[in-house]
């Protein structure tokens, strides 16, 4: 894993759900509670994006059909969406965010 710079806090700090994009992943990054996190940014029940969604405590709530998922585990609380999302790690050093990005 190696950690790329992906957004700035102060990107998020106004907006709270981001889409960035890697070379090959889209990651959702969300400040939620005071605390940053990066997830799938796909909803794993069909093709949403997540960052068009809203936070609902420590959660996102796809647009679509309205499946929360956990940021924290990624884990799916409501139906219809059953599949966890992938959930990455976050460094925060000054004002970057920096994404734990599998190799
Ligand atoms: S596309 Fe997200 S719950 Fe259906």
């Amino acid at each position: 894993m190696h950690f790329v710079h992906l957004a700035s806090l102060k990107d998020l700090q106004t907006r709270k759900l981001i889409c960035v994009k890697t070379d090959t992943y889209r990651i959702l990054l969300a400040l939620a509670e005071g605390k940053v996190y990066a997830v799938d940014d796909m909803c794993t029940h069909e093709d949403a994006s997540l960052s068009k969604g809203s936070l609902h405590g420590d959660c996102v709530k796809c647009p679509l059909h309205g499946s929360r998922f956990r940021l924290a585990s990624g884990e799916a609380l409501d139906e219809p969406a059953e599949e966890a999302l992938n959930t990455y790690d976050v460094r925060i050093e000054g004002d970057a965010i920096l994404v734990g990005i599998p190799e």
